[in-house]
Parts: C-alpha cells; sequence; structure tokens
C-alpha cells in the first residue's frame, strides 16, 4: 500500500488547500462571501464559521476603507490615489499661521486659498507692474478653525475625479466640466457653509492648502513686503532654463492658478518645484498635523451602506479608476445629510484611537509581507531542489514568525485526522485580537457611526491577513516544514511538492499585497541617493488631462538638485 489512512488525508487536504489557494486570485466570490453591505461587528461571530478557504466578498470595502483612512493628510499616497473617497471634519488650533501671496497688500473680502506651507504661496507672490517686491499675508488662526477635509488630490484640476467629492457638497452632484471652475467652486462651497458652523476646506495638490470662506473670522492678518522671487519672474534672459529631462515638466497650460494669477516657471529650482518638495514633507504618516482630523465623524464614499450606488459603478474596476461618477440622487442626500449632522454634533466618540491602531497594523505585517513577497520573488523555475527547499524553510521561518503571536499551546495537527480545523483558533486569534474589546464590549454602544466604519475596515482588513498568512504558513507545516509541528514519515514527490507550495505561496502573497495595496509599498526601488527625490508623477507635472489621468503612477528617483 503505497499510502497509509493518515498519509492519503494529509495529501488529499494539501492538495485541498493548494487548490483553494490558486483559486483565490481567480474570482473570490461564494455564496459564503462576506455581505459588503453589512458590517462585520457585532454580528460576525456568530454566523460565521471562520473557513479559512473563503476570502472577502469581491465587493467589499474594508481594504479600502483601513488604507484611505491610513493615508488622510499624507502627501504620498494621496498623489497616487488622487480621487478622494473621504471627507473629515478637521480642526485648526491657534497660532498656527497658513500664507497667502498676492499682487498687493490687501486682505481679500472674498474666499480665497491659504497655503501651509509658504512655498506654495510664493507662486502668487508677485507684484506684475512694479519693482516694488511682492506681498505674502501670513494668517494666524487666532480661535479653533472649523474645516472640511477632501482627501485625494482634491486641488488638482483633472477632469477624471478628483474634484468629485468638492462636487457633491458644492452641487449635489458630480460635475465633470466644471473641474477648472476654482472661483465659482470655493464661492458655491463657502456659500454651503455658510449656515453651517463650517470655516473653510481643506485640499491637497503639491502641498496642502486651506480654502477661507471669511478672512474676518478666526484670523488675524498681516502683510508681508518680499523681495519678489527673482526665479518666479517671467521672461528674464537667464530663465527658464530648459528642464533636465528627468526632471518633471511644469505644464502651465493646464495650471490656473488659485485667483487671477498666472504663473510660468518651468525649472526644478522654481517656486513651483519648492512646493513640491515642503509638500513631500508630509509624505507619510502622520502627514501634516496642523490639521486634526475628527475620525469619528468621517463619512467615506467607500461605506457601501451610507452610498450603495457606487459598489456597481466601481465593479470590475483598478482603484486607481474609481470616482464618486454614477452616485444616485439619494445617496448624494445621504451623504450630505450626515455631514450637516456631523458638524452639528458635539459628539466626541468612543475615545478609541483609531489612527493608531491602523498604524500599529499596518507596522505589524507590512514589512514581514514584503520579505516573505520578495523572497519568493526571487525563485526561478530553473532552481535546484535543495535551492528551493532552502528558501521554502525561509520563508516559512517568516510565516511563523508572524503567526506565533497566535499560536495557543493547544493548537498541533492531529496524527490521525489532519483536519481543516486545527489551525482555526490561530486564524481567529489573530483576526480578533486587536478589536475584540472595541467590538464585542460596552464601548461598542458607544462607537459613532463613522466609528463603526472604521472597526469594520480594521476587522475585514486584519481578518484577511491572518486568513492568507495562516494559510500559507499550514500549507508549510503540511509539508513538513515545521517540523516540531508535524513531521511527515514520507513525503511523495517532495521536489514537486515543495516546488508547488511556493507557486501557490507566491500567488496567494501577491494576491494578498494587492488587495492590500498599502501605500508603503509604493517606493523607489532601489532607494534614492541623496542627490536624489523619489518622485510620484502628479499633476500639474507630467500628468495631463485626459490622457495619463487613469493611469496608475509609479515612483522614480530625478535629480534633487
Ligand atoms: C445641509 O446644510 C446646508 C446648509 O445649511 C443646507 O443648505 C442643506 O439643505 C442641508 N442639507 C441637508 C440634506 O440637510
Ligand atoms: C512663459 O514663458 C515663456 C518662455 O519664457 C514665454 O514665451 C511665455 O510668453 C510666458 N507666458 C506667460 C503667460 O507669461
Ligand atoms: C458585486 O457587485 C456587482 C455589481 O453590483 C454585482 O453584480 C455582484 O453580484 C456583486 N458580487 C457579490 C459577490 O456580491
Ligand atoms: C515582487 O514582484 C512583484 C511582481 O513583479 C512586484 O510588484 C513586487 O514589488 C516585488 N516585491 C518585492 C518585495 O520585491
Ligand atoms: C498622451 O499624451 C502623449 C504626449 O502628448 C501622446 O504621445 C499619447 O499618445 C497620449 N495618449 C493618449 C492615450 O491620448
Amino acid at each position: 500500500m503505497l499510502f497509509s489512512r493518515v498519509q492519503l488525508s494529509v495529501f488529499v487536504f494539501s492538495l485541498f488547500l493548494l487548490l483553494g489557494a490558486i483559486q483565490i486570485p481567480l474570482h473570490a466570490s461564494s455564496q459564503h462571501d462576506w455581505d459588503a453591505t453589512a458590517n462585520l461587528s457585532p454580528g460576525y461571530e456568530a454566523a460565521d464559521n471562520w473557513d479559512i478557504s473563503v476570502p472577502p466578498s469581491v465587493n467589499a470595502t474594508g481594504n479600502l476603507i483601513f488604507e484611505t483612512i491610513n493615508s488622510l493628510m499624507q502627501h504620498w499616497p494621496n498623489t497616487r490615489y488622487r480621487n478622494g473617497h473621504t471627507i473629515v471634519p478637521a480642526l485648526v488650533r491657534p497660532g498656527n499661521v497658513f500664507y497667502h501671496g498676492r499682487s498687493d497688500s490687501n486682505t481679500p473680502t472674498t474666499p480665497e486659498w491659504l497655503a501651509t506651507d509658504p512655498e506654495h504661496s510664493l507662486i502668487f507672490c508677485r507684484d506684475l507692474n512694479t519693482d516694488s517686491g511682492c506681498w505674502m499675508l501670513t494668517v494666524t488662526v487666532v480661535r479653533p478653525l472649523k474645516l472640511l477635509y477632501f482627501d485625494g488630490s482634491s486641488a488638482a484640476k483633472m477632469r477624471d475625479g478628483s474634484m468629485d467629492s468638492q462636487d457633491i457638497l458644492a452641487y449635489g452632484a458630480v460635475i465633470p466640466e466644471k473641474y477648472r471652475d476654482e472661483k465659482e467652486r470655493i464661492n458655491t462651497l463657502c456659500e454651503w457653509a455658510k449656515g453651517l458652523n463650517v470655516d473653510g476646506f481643506v485640499r491637497m495638490e503639491m502641498d496642502f492648502e486651506i480654502m477661507l470662506c471669511d478672512f474676518a473670522k478666526g484670523v488675524e492678518v498681516a502683510a508681508v513686503n518680499l523681495r519678489k522671487s527673482i526665479r518666479a519672474r517671467p521672461g528674464r534672459p537667464d530663465q527658464p532654463r530648459p528642464p533636465p529631462e528627468s526632471y518633471p515638466p511644469y505644464d502651465d497650460s493646464e495650471h490656473r492658478p488659485h485667483s487671477n494669477d498666472r504663473h510660468n516657471s518651468s525649472t526644478p529650482d522654481s517656486p513651483v518645484g519648492d512646493a513640491f518638495i515642503t509638500g513631500s514633507w508630509h509624505n507619510y504618516f502622520p502627514g501634516d498635523t496642523r490639521i486634526q482630523l475628527d475620525l469619528t465623524q468621517l463619512i467615506s464614499f467607500y461605506d457601501t451602506q451610507l452610498v450603495p450606488s457606487l459598489v456597481e459603478e466601481r465593479f470590475g474596476k483598478e482603484r486607481i479608476e474609481h470616482r464618486l461618477l454614477g452616485i444616485s440622487p439619494q445617496d448624494v442626500l445621504a451623504v450630505v445629510n450626515r455631514i450637516n449632522a456631523s458638524i452639528a454634533d458635539s459628539y466626541f466618540g468612543s475615545g478609541v484611537d483609531w489612527a493608531t491602531l491602523i498604524q500599529l497594523i499596518v507596522k505589524r505585517f507590512s514589512g514581514r509581507l514584503e520579505m516573505v513577497q520578495y523572497i519568493l520573488n526571487s525563485t526561478t523555475p530553473a532552481d535546484s531542489a535543495s535551492e528551493n527547499e532552502n528558501l521554502a524553510k525561509k520563508v516559512h521561518s517568516h510565516l511563523a514568525a508572524m503567526v506565533q503571536p497566535y499560536m495557543l499551546a493547544t493548537v498541533k495537527p492531529s496524527d490521525e485526522d489532519a483536519s481543516a480545523e486545527w489551525f482555526t483558533p490561530v486564524y481567529k486569534l489573530c483576526s480578533t485580537i486587536y478589536t475584540d474589546y472595541i467590538a464585542t464590549s460596552a464601548i461598542h454602544s458607544h462607537l459613532s457611526t463613522s466609528e463603526q466604519l472604521v472597526l469594520g475596515g480594521v476587522e475585514q482588513t486584519t481578518r484577511e491577513i491572518c486568513r492568507v498568512v495562516t494559510g500559507m504558513w499550514v500549507d508549510g507545516v503540511m509539508n513538513g516544514l515545521d517540523q516540531d509541528l508535524y513531521k511527515p514519515s514520507t513525503i511523495e514527490d517532495k521536489d514537486g511538492k515543495i516546488n508547488a507550495l511556493i507557486g501557490s505561496w507566491r500567488e496567494r502573497i501577491n494576491f494578498l499585497m494587492k488587495w492590500l495595496d498599502w501605500s508603503v509599498w509604493l517606493k523607489c526601488r532601489p532607494e534614492c541617493g541623496f542627490e536624489e527625490i523619489c518622485y510620484l508623477p502628479t499633476w500639474p507635472f507630467r500628468v495631463r488631462e485626459n490622457n495619463d489621468s487613469k493611469r496608475d503612477p509609479q515612483p522614480k528617483c530625478i535629480p534633487r538638485m
């Protein structure tokens, strides 16, 4: 007899896992799919049998909610994904200073834009007629300012979705033709804000900016007469220098500056280049913390309960193409109602620190997942059997490190029956350890509607990581890579099995990382040198309307000096 009963069942079981794994990247739909329109907690404990072969629904958005919230007020991820899906009430504390460049020393009497960093305002600091220098207003916050933040590249004048969430508030519908009507947009938004307790809005382009509705409220304004920026001055014999090929050219035709001014510069050391550098200072977590977000009141267009009409619009599309066009009028009304209510609300939520929780999960898994992917990337079919086995052992040790904190002492495959259940406690503990208290204790009843959405995103995301990682680890165990736990007496065609395991592992890790799509993984490889910066193509550089705007931008090193 070739196989004992036990060996046979182990073999069949491994085969099942491999097949299950290979299926995942194809279409993950099954009658057991999680219900994308329901939050996971608190009901999911009861309804759920923790079947490790069941992936999230194709329409589930927990991963998108998790990553968009993890990216708020950070320049890098919002440069990549330009079409915002989140609106968040925000606060700026007294003492913060912002900047407004112009050609005279007057304080605006209509809504205008503030730069968060002075370099951005210098683009507009000019006096076209005289040699008396140019004007920069410093705008100091003297009482808490209440703002609404639109995530994404919400100040990029692009036709394909970066303005959608503003349109919803300004016009009650997405109106793509208005993508350049900046003056009308700020006036309409500020008109909308008038009846509410809102001082302005926060957006992002080459840097973050504030649309301030009323310069007479909550701020103190002073005018500073600056030396005219020589580098910004058009038409000097030594300007503009032709940009080096690798540097993003400034696409002047696409950029309508905020008011009546037009700027004209294309060199790396121009004010535009400088604003791009200061924007990059806010690239990563926690981003620009002068704008303090109230996550307990956010709304997300990835919320499938609040905005069900977009589920179909997004279906089958890459994230880069997601936008709000196609949202139903009922959903617009629901969103505006929620925003109106949240502005009026003085409830401060449950006290859970969501940003830190999300960041913790990213820290815990991002480096290790990337390492596993890196090792698996380094194999080729031509590698020898012993090379492959060493590599499989290496991968397995990283997987084991990831599941170690959830490895209960009682968890062990039984020699008699390697059933599919022995590892369920690992999968379950890994999936629930970070949120169990929030999801099941009395605190759950104190969560705001927004917090319940965030919790669902954390739960779905953590669970999918744990499902894939535990599944990969189990396959390593069943192939004898974890001798303490399980030692098959003989393995038929061991080399073939290790090869198949490596192939299945590679597919699964790639699928998981694509699903998570964390911006921490989007970086220049190899890293840039000191004289370079890692650059992600963005409007108005190299991203022209109607052309590059659907493309997923990829970073590359460009000269910094
Ligand atoms: C929200 O508030 C604005 C400003 O007060 C008001 O014009 C609008 O009708 C409100 N919208 C809803 C849906 O309540
Ligand atoms: C921008 O600079 C170019 C090159 O110096 C010049 O030909 C063009 O007229 C300038 N445009 C404006 C709007 O100043
Ligand atoms: C996902 O959404 C699409 C579009 O609404 C729908 O046709 C499909 O049945 C949904 N799939 C699942 C598994 O919910
Ligand atoms: C592994 O390969 C994939 C596909 O080519 C690539 O996208 C990814 O960046 C690589 N990962 C690592 C860590 O090298
Ligand atoms: C995008 O623009 C480039 C340069 O102007 C042009 O060569 C290319 O054909 C355009 N692509 C599309 C899809 O329009």
